[in-house]
Formats: C-alpha cells, structure tokens, sequence
C-alpha cells in the first residue's frame, strides 16, 4: 500500500485535533507507519462552521457515505451512540472499511453487531480513544495481556467528573456552584448528565469488560450511581476519617458473572487512585501474574484524545490487526450479572436526623437487626431538637442488608431526607 486513505466524520475538538497531528507531525508519523496517511476527505454537520484550523485544502463531504466509498479507513468523530455516527460506521464496516472512533457510547451499546461486521467484512474497528482518552488500556488489553487472566479493571475514567470531586474537596463548595464553573471553563458540557451521572464511566466500563473478560458487551448490565447527590459534609466526612471521594468505574468477575458498576467511593488518602485529582483520567488491571501499574493520564480534550486516535491509524498503516474485544466474536461469553447488592465492604452512611433523645438508639437497633456491626460514629456538635448530620462507617456487610437497614432507619420520623450511602474501597 502506497498510502493509508482516511475520511474524517466529524471535525469537532478531537476531529480537528485530528487534522492538526496529522499535519504537524507529518514526517514522524510517516515513518512510524511505514506508509503516507492521506485525508482523502472530510465531512461535519456544517461545512462553513467556523473552525479552529483552515480545512478549505480538505475535500469536502456532504454526504458522509459518499466520502466513505474512497476511504480505507473512516475516522468516526461524531458521537452519539445512535444516529448517524452509528448508521456511518456499520455502512463502513459492511463495505470492508476499517473504522477508527472515540465514540464510547457507540461501542458500548453496539459493541458486539459492529465487532461482528468487521469479522465478517475482514477489516478492523479501533477505539483506543474511547476509554481515558490518551491513556493506552485498550491496547494494552487487548495486546500486552494476552498472556494473563485479568480479574478486574478499575478506574476513575471520567475527567469532569474527577475535576468536579477534586474542586468540591479542595473549595468547599457545592457541587452546583462547581458544575458552574467546570462549565465556563470548558471542562463541562453543557448537559452534562452523562458526566455527572457515571453514564460515561458506564460506556467505558462495558467497554472494559468486554475487553478484559472476552464477554460480550452488555452496556445494560452496568450498575451508575453519580456524583450530584454529593453535599460539603461528604467531602467533609470523608477527609476526617482519611479519604478521598473518587467516582470509580470496576469490571470484576465473581465466577461466571460480571460486577459492573460506577459509584462514588471513598478512597483512602494516600492510595494511587486518591492522587488522581482534576481532569485526570486512570486504570489499573488486576492480573494473575503480572503486577500492572496505575496508568493514568488525560482522559479527555481534544489533542489527548486525538493522539490516541492517530495511533489507532497508524497501527491500522502498519497491518496491525487483533479481534476487536480481543477474542473472536464467535468465543465472546455470553454472562449473567453480578448485583451491586451482594457486594460486602465496609460502608459510610449519613443521615441528617432531628437530635432528641433516643435517636440513636433506634438506629443502632435497625443496624444490629440486620446484622451491621458500627466501627465508627461521628455527630458533629449537639443541637438539642435541630437536625444534625450522624455519619457511621460500617464493618464489612453486604450492601443489600445496608440498603435495608437504611431504608427502614430513613422511615423514622426524626430522619430527614435520604441517606447518603458511599462504598469504602479498601484496595486502592
Ligand atoms: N472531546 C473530548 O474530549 C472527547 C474525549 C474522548 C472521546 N470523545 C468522543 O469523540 C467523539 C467526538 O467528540 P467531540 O468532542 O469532538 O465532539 P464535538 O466537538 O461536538 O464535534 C462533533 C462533530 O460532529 C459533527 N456532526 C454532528 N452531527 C453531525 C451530523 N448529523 N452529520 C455530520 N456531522 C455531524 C459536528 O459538525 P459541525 O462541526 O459542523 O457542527 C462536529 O464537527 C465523541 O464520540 C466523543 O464521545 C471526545
């Protein structure tokens, strides 16, 4: 092959970050790949979009299929797990076209029928930047472990989020007033639901999964828990009692089921994960033989993003080519769920109840009932009848009998509002 032609869909922060590596770093990249990377076209919702770089020497686009016709490779930059970023890549992938994306949404929901059309078609689909952004834990799983059994992968795998968490900690300020300020600067899209809610980190850990199991992607089989319902006391909390919060993404397999789940955790200070703070992405693979690293780095932001995708493009240059969740399609596992309910770990539990006398007395008595021996309690101050926060770190005990007991201790007509819950995640 002379040359590898690429057509870029999508020309956003990462589609043009795309464009500037590929110019800027021409003469490199050409020799790494072994061959020339030529932008045979590209293609966005609106040519005439004011853009941070000049695309006028690019052949435009109007219609994404068409480009696809020329291309050997599509660049899929769009987003969205649906819509036409989807309808594009299965048009590729059908033709023969090898397909780079960063679009985790997509391969979180339409992992298997994408990986299933590239077999089928002999060509590849390439997401190394659809999980924490420049951190290589795709290839890394889906190359340098081959020769392990990874029994779980855990990391704090959104940025806005960790950003959120860092500031709200380090400030003092509301979760709100923080979501305000990420937002003008840039570090928060405007509905950032999909942050903020650990649906992201959800995409990333089906994705994981699949990866690190060689089961089937089964983005419905992840369990989000986000970060909004985080108040100051939290923060505070956690700080005297020697953690950080971190909203963790795991994929752990118990037996022949799969644990997914997204939470805030409490982390202890000191620990690998409590020192990725601000916008920092990172992921740690439990193996059986190898002790692997924490390999953390910029999770989002288009020139991190984009180098991941250009080293996709160049692997795919150079004939590199590996089964797209790292086994053939027809031997991914088809596996049940591991519920979040029969998770043991010690707990924190806050509630916010009206201090009179007797109170903790009955709380106490739920707990015991269901078997939830108390290691520590904190009730900051007395405030005769006011409501008060009365915070308790649990023994080791199975979530459902925590979700239990705290339901019933919620129904108490001292208790207001709804417990706050957080997991402690000892290991890291
Ligand atoms: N941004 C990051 O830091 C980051 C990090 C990791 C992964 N990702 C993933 O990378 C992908 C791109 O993200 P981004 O941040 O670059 O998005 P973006 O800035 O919103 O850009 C999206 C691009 O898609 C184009 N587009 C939208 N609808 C289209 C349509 N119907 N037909 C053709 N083009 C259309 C837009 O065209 P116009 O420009 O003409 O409006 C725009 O160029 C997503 O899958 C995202 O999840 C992003």
């Amino acid at each position: 092959m002379t040359s590898l032609k690429i057509g870029v869909a999508g020309l956003g922060t990462v589609g043009i970050s795309v464009l500037k590596i590929l110019e800027d770093n021409k003469a490199t990249i050409r020799n790494r790949a072994g061959s020339a990377i030529e932008v045979v076209g590209v293609t966005a919702r609106n040519k005439n979009a004011k853009r941070p770089m000049d695309i006028s020497a690019y052949t435009w686009f109007d219609d994404a299929q068409d480009m696809v016709a020329h291309c050997d490779v599509l660049v899929e930059l769009i987003g969205g797990s649906d819509g036409i970023a989807y309808k594009l890549v299965k048009e590729a992938l059908s033709k023969g076209v090898s397909v780079v994306t960063a679009n985790k949404a997509m391969i979180a929901h339409h992992g298997l029928e994408l990986a299933t059309l590239a077999e089928e078609n002999n060509c590849n689909l390439m997401f190394e930047a659809a999980v924490a952004g420049a951190v290589p834990i795709v290839n890394a799983i889906r190359h340098s472990f081959t020769s392990d059994k990874i029994t779980g992968v855990h990391g704090i795998l959104n940025g806005t989020s960790n950003y959120i968490l860092t500031q709200m900690r380090e400030t003092g300020r509301d979760f709100a007033d923080v979501l305000k300020d990420a937002q003008d600067k840039g570090y928060a899209e405007a509905d950032p639901t999909f942050d903020i809610e650990g649906v992201d980190a959800g995409h990333k850990v089906a994705i994981l999964a699949a990866l690190a199991f060689g089961t089937q992607p089964d983005f419905s089989g992840v369990h989000m828990t986000g970060i909004s319902s985080l108040t100051e006391e939290d923060f505070h909390f956690a700080g005297e009692l020697g953690f950080k919060i971190k909203l963790l993404g795991s994929a752990e397999m118990h037996d022949d089921r799969v644990l997914q789940i997204v939470e805030p955790c409490f982390i202890p200070d000191g620990s690998p994960f409590a020192a990725i703070e601000d916008a920092y992405n990172a992921v740690y693979c439990e193996c059986e033989y190898a002790e692997t690293p924490l390999m953390s780095g910029l999770g989002a932001g288009g020139d991190a993003t984009a180098s991941s995708v250009v080293g996709d493009i160049v692997a795919l240059a150079r004939g590199e080519s590996a089964p797209v969740f790292g086994v053939p399609v027809s031997s991914l596992k088809k596996v049940g769920s591991f519920d979040p309910r029969e998770v043991e770990s010690r707990y924190y539990i806050r509630f916010n109840v009206k201090d009179k006398v007797g109170v903790m007395a009955d709380i106490s008595a739920i707990l015991r009932d269901h078997g939830i021996s108390i290691e520590t309690m904190i009730q900051l101050g007395r405030s005769p009848e006011q409501n008060v926060n009365v915070v308790m770190v649990t023994h080791d005990a199975l979530r459902e009998d925590v979700n239990t007991a705290s339901d019933l201790i919620s129904r108490l007509d001292v208790i207001f509002g709804e417990p706050c819950i957080i997991r402690i995640e000892e290991d890291f």
